[in-house]
């Protein structure tokens, strides 16, 4: 099988989480970890980064930075992951959908202001596939409604929104650093704010809110979701390469444009004139009229050796949040389009020309 997102590790990154753990520093502490926060904040244009253990853990944080009050209101993409969601309804608030924009796969703006209530808090943002969201519409409604922005950033490293990078154009902002991300340190995230009181708030509601006066002393309900100088090691080590790893997605990308863009019934992932797009997967959406769904495709090319992964499922079709009584009724037709025609195939940075030429020709004979 060609795997869909094997991870590169090279050389350097063993030496350095080799370092690491030489230097005793293993644990939540040690210089990697500081360096880890402040590189990835500058590289994103942030001024403050809290590194936590994964995605999921950011956006908890960033929601609670939020400190939404019961029947609180927070605006998503239905076609997302499930982390935000969930976060917001741990936070005690209630998620509000949109539909996306059916070429860009990204939340559509347009569909925003008309679910804005005066219980509406934030937009949580979540830049889907390695494509920006329209961050200036969006940005524009919530100053005129005053709302803060968080983006959900996991899969947009050193993707631009004409010309400022994802993850720096809100006021709050999470990572994932997940093996299957351009920047991976096995499992990890971060949060990135905008002001100091925020950053220090996040650092103590990331371990335990022991106090600074009492160690033993707590005031608030914390978590641990705090990462290590291991990790943090090899995460330098792929930010000191994160330009080598931008253009090589980009070049896979390209390759896959180039071979499929004659194969007819499939949209390609787009590339809006605004957008900088880092390809985290490489997403393909089926015409109806090729008569096969998705997860036929996914049979044909899993025969041929291809490992894929179907796309999201809108938040709206998930039993975990129709049992509670969520979004009953509701309909997102762009989401329940894409969930049911799109997947993605092989796009991991150890993946080679030659596996690319024929995941192509895997994709091309199955649908002929
Ligand atoms: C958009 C997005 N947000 C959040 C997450 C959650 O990150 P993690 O798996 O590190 O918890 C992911 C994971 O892939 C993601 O794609």
């Amino acid at each position: 099988m060609i795997p869909v997102a094997a991870p590169l590790i090279t050389d350097r990154d063993r030496a350095q989480v080799n370092e690491a753990l030489l230097s005793g520093w293993i644990s939540s502490s040690g210089k990697y970890l500081d360096l880890f926060e402040e590189r990835w904040a500058a590289y994103c244009g942030m001024p403050h980064g809290i590194a936590v253990s994964n995605g999921s853990a950011a956006l908890d944080l960033a929601v609670a930075l939020l400190h939404l009050k019961p029947g609180d209101e927070v605006i998503l993409p239905a076609f997302t992951i499930i982390s935000p969601v969930q976060s917001v309804l741990r936070a005690g608030g209630i998620p509000v959908l949109v539909d996306s924009d059916p070429r860009s796969w990204q939340m559509n703006a347009g569909h925003i202001e008309s679910r804005i209530t005066p219980r509406t808090k934030a937009i949580l943002v979540v830049h889907i596939y390695g494509h920006p969201a329209d961050m200036d519409p969006i940005l524009d409604i919530a100053r005129r409604h005053d709302l803060i922005v968080i983006e959900d950033a996991a899969e947009v490293h050193g993707a631009e929104y004409k010309g400022r990078r994802c993850g720096g154009l809100g006021h709050i902002s999470t990572f994932s650093f997940y093996a299957n991300k351009l920047v991976t340190t096995g499992e990890g995230g971060m949060v990135l704010v905008r002001s100091p009181e925020q950053a220090e708030q996040a650092r103590s509601l990331r371990n335990l809110c022991f106090q600074k006066e009492k160690r033993f002393l707590h005031r608030e309900l914390g978590y641990n979701f705090r990462l290590t100088n291991l990790q943090a090691a090899l995460g330098v080590s792929q930010i000191d390469r994160i330009d080598q790893i931008v253009i090589r997605k980009r070049e896979i990308a390209s390759a896959y444009n180039r071979l499929l863009k004659d194969v007819p019934g499939i949209h390609l992932p787009a590339e809006e004139p605004w957008a900088k797009n880092v390809y985290w997967v490489f997403g393909l959406v089926l015409e109806e009229k090729t008569g096969l769904t998705a997860a036929q495709l996914a049979e044909r090319l899993a025969e041929r050796e291809v490992e894929t992964r179907p796309f999201f499922l809108g938040m709206h079709e998930q039993p975990v949040f129709q049992n509670r009584g969520l979004f009953r009724g509701e309909r997102y037709p762009v989401a329940e389009r894409l969930a049911r025609q799109g997947l993605y195939i092989p796009s991991g940075l150890a993946l080679s020309d030659h596996q690319i030429r024929q995941v192509a020709d895997a994709v091309r004979e199955s649908l002929s």
